[in-house]
C-alpha cells in the first residue's frame, strides 16, 4: 500500500534479473519501498540481487518463478503474488529479449520466439494484472518499451515491431486504467548499457540502467503516461519519425 505521502511501499519486478528492473527496485527501496518481489525464470540466481535490496533497506525481498512464455501459468502466478500481505503499489514489466536481426530474417521460428516473449508474453500477463490493479484502485504499471518501436528500421525491425505492439497495447491500457486510479507508464529507452547489450557498440546517447531507473521513478511521481531515457531521445526519435522514407532509407540505422 502506498504510504501517507503516496510513496511506493511494494514493488513487483517481472523479469526480476533485468538490470533496469533491479536498478528501478533499488531506487524505489531508497525512496521508501519495503517489499520487493523479483519474478524470474531462474529465481535461485537472484540471491545477490535480493541481498543488495535488503542492504538498501527492503524488509522483505521474495524471489519467485515467472516465465513470460508460459502464458497458461500467468493467472495462477498473479493469484499467488496478490494473495500476499498488502497491495502491490508498482509493477515493473522488465523482461524482454533483443533479437539478432540477421538470424531473425532467416529463421521464422526464432522471430516468432522474440514476438512471443516481448509482445504476447507481456499481453498475457498484463491483461489479468490490469484487473488486479483496477480492483485495488491504485498503483502503477511500468512497461519497458523502446525507441526501437518508434519507427521500423532495417537493422532491428523484428525487435522494434515487438516493442511497437507492446507500446500501442499499453497506451490503450493506460487510457483504460487511468479513470480507475491506476497509472500505466510506458518507458522508451535508447541504448542502455545492460546485460542485454553486452558486447555491442554503444549507440549515441547511451545510458546506464540507473539513469533509466531515474526516468521511471520521476515518471511514476509525476503520473506521466510516457517516459524517454534519456529524455532527449524523444526529440531525436521525433525527427527520425518524420523523415520522408526515401531519406530515411539512406541512413545506416
Ligand atoms: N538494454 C537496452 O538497450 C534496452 C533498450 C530499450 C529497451 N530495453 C528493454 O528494457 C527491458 C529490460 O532490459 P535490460 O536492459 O534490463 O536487459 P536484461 O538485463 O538483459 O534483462 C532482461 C531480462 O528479461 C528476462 N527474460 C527474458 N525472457 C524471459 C522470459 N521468457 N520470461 C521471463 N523473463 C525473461 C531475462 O531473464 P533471464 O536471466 O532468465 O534470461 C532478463 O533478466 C527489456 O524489455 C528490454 O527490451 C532495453
Amino acid at each position: 500500500m502506498n504510504d501517507a505521502f503516496g510513496s511506493v511501499r511494494s514493488v513487483l519486478v517481472l523479469g526480476g534479473g533485468s538490470d533496469i528492473g533491479l536498478a528501478t527496485a533499488q531506487r524505489l527501496v531508497q525512496r521508501g519501498a519495503r517489499r520487493v518481489i523479483l519474478a524470474a525464470r531462474k529465481p535461485d540466481d537472484l540471491a545477490d540481487a535480493a541481498a543488495s535490496l535488503r542492504a538498501s533497506g527492503a524488509s522483505s525481498v521474495e524471489t519467485t518463478a515467472f516465465d513470460a512464455d508460459a502464458f497458461q501459468t500467468h493467472p495462477a502466478f498473479l493469484e499467488q503474488v496478490f494473495s500476499g500481505p498488502g497491495d502491490i503499489d508498482a509493477v515493473v514489466l522488465a523482461f524482454g529479449v533483443l533479437s539478432d536481426q540477421v538470424r531473425a530474417e532467416a529463421d521464422a521460428h526464432y522471430t516468432l520466439d522474440i514476438l512471443r516473449t516481448n509482445f504476447l508474453g507481456a499481453v498475457s500477463v498484463l491483461l489479468p494484472l490490469a484487473d488486479r490493479m483496477a480492483a485495488q484502485g491504485h498503483g502503477c504499471i511500468v512497461v519497458l518499451s523502446s525507441v526501437a518501436g518508434e519507427r521500423g528500421r532495417r537493422s532491428n525491425y523484428v525487435y522494434g515491431s515487438s516493442k511497437a505492439g507492446l507500446d500501442v497495447f499499453c497506451q490503450g491500457l493506460g487510457d483504460r486504467l487511468a479513470p480507475l486510479g491506476v497509472q500505466v507508464l510506458v518507458v522508451r529507452p535508447g541504448f542502455v548499457r545492460s546485460k542485454m547489450t553486452k558486447g555491442l557498440k554503444a549507440a549515441p546517447f547511451a545510458v546506464s540502467p540507473e539513469e533509466v531507473a531515474g526516468v521511471i521513478v520521476a515518471g511514476m511521481a509525476s503520473g506521466a503516461p510516457v517516459g524517454w531515457a534519456p529524455p532527449r531521445v524523444r526529440w531525436v526519435m521525433s525527427a527520425l519519425r518524420h523523415l520522408p522514407r526515401p531519406l530515411f532509407r539512406r541512413l545506416e540505422i
